[in-house]
């Protein structure tokens, strides 16, 4: 069974090691050993230290090792749109299997890539592009192939879980934990992807897709990032015994017109710190998954690294390997549910806003007024001396008010939080954030 390697980075490295270290082993499971036809690296040049193979494999042609007739299977750990999604279209179009890491290009474009592999008649497999080294597109697109995916809740990129566990953890601002996280080698020289929310988008796409039978694109997924989650945020969560992560969530729903529909976004929340997603600290990855009838369902590991991820590719390896043996292809991804995405101002969610507001007779009753007003419904109102949990000095005569909502349609929580911004008694909203998992 022959290889071809595109790309030999933080992954691709890992993926020779791995292959050379368990030829043994992966030849038994296969039927037939593994070889690597060829490697494909932007730089010929580059220093990658004592790796167990053939300088000669390393080629800059990576088109030319993906035409090649004796090569059975590519693997793609490259990343990127473009030139990826042309190689991969190319390769599945000539009948070889696939296997991808490429969460960007499969969010972008997966579709191509499926009719690409229903042409040529090989396997796509892509394990590896969300959470890493976590079993979970497998389960989700056979072992739970009896059942019906009601939610799915993850946390998907360890860039941010680490910075927001450590702001967690030292009351550190945005800025600060990103720098550690950028010395301790967690974030990348440019942060965008992580710290913005698109990583997490591609993979909420992805999980949504599988999850309900329908396609789900990057564009469909509402995102926020965790550029603007303050130190105040953080204290405002710990008040309610809460804690703050980037949260992947992919829900069923029906519209008004009772059709159903699918709602994917991916944006910080508070949850309890007696969710099991709270515990999940570091750079780990989780996903909570809720069924019909396996009810709940947690997944956890190592979703980034070199290693983990290497781990996930090679499984991917061993399965089309195995299928090419026999002569057989996966079943193709089902989208037959085509459900509608609904916007974000739709979803159902719950808002936590902290006010100070001037502490006078009747302040209390104009603000739940507003929340009134929008069809609102208050769960609880705390008082306490401005400036309360978000640490900062009050100003004499006000008051910091922290109200949590009961659910509502996200377009109704932040016209409230607009109105209230536009009130003279209001001097300031010192944090808003939404509430997931029952506080
Ligand atoms: P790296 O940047 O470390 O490696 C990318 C590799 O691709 C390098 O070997 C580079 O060559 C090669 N390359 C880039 N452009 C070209 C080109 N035009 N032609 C040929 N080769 C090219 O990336 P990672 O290993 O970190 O990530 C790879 C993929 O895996 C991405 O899709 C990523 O999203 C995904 N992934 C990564 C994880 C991680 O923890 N790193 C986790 C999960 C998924 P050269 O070495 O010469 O520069
Ligand atoms: N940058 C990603 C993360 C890598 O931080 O999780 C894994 O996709």
């Amino acid at each position: 069974m022959r290889l071809a390697l595109l790309g030999c980075g933080t992954v691709g490295q890992e993926v020779v090691r791995l292959l050379h270290a368990q030829a043994a082993d992966l030849t038994a499971r296969i039927g037939a050993p593994l070889e690597i036809a060829g490697i494909a690296v932007r730089r010929l040049g580059r220093d990658r230290g004592d790796l167990p193979v053939d300088p000669a494999l390393f080629t800059t042609d990576a088109l030319g090792l993906i035409k090649r007739d004796d090569v059975d299977v590519v693997i793609e750990v490259v990343g990127g749109i473009e030139p990826a999604r042309g190689w991969l279209v190319e390769a599945l179009r000539a009948g070889k299997s696939v296997v991808t890491a490429n969460k960007a290009l499969l969010a972008e474009d997966g579709v191509a890539l499926h009719e690409a592999a229903a042409e040529g008649g090989g396997d796509l497999y892509y394990e590896a592009s969300v959470a890493g080294a976590i079993p979970l597109l497998r389960p989700l697109r056979e072992s739970l192939h009896g059942d019906r995916i009601n939610r799915v809740t993850g946390i998907v990129n360890g860039t941010t879980n680490f910075i927001l566990s450590a702001m967690d953890a030292t009351g550190a601002g945005f800025a600060e934990a990103l720098e550690e996280a950028t010395e301790l080698g967690y974030a990348e020289a440019d942060p965008t992807a992580d710290v913005e929310g698109f990583d997490a988008a591609a993979k909420a796409a992805i999980l949504a897709s599988l999850a309900f039978h329908t396609r789900v694109g990057a564009a469909d997924v509402h995102r926020e990032g965790i550029t603007e989650v303050t130190a105040a945020d953080v204290a405002s969560a710990q008040a309610m015994g809460c804690t703050i992560k980037l949260l992947c969530i992919a829900a069923r729903g029906v519209d008004p017109a009772g059709r159903e529909t699918v709602s994917v976004r991916v944006h910080p929340a508070m949850i309890p710190r007696s969710h099991p997603l709270a515990s999940v600290g570091d750079a780990f990855n989780a996903v909570f998954v809720e069924a019909d009838a396996a009810g709940q369902l947690m997944f956890y590991g190592r979703g980034a690294g070199g290693a983990p991820t290497a781990s996930a590719v090679l499984g991917d390896v061993v399965a089309v390997a195995r299928n090419r043996l026999a002569g057989v292809r996966a079943a193709s991804e089902s989208a037959y549910a085509d459900l509608a995405v609904r916007p974000m101002g739709e979803a159902l969610t719950r808002y936590h806003v902290s006010l100070d507001v001037a502490d006078r007779p009747g302040v209390l009753a104009a603000v739940a007024g507003v929340f009134a007003r929008h069809d609102v419904s208050i769960a609880t109102v705390r008082q306490g001396s401005a400036g309360g949990s978000s640490g900062a000095a009050g100003r004499a005569g006000d008051a910091e008010l922290v109200i949590v909502t009961h659910v509502a349609p996200d377009a109704a929580l932040a016209a409230t939080v607009g109105e209230l911004r536009g009130l003279d008694i209001v001097r300031s909203v010192t944090s808003v954030l939404r509430v997931e998992g029952g506080v």
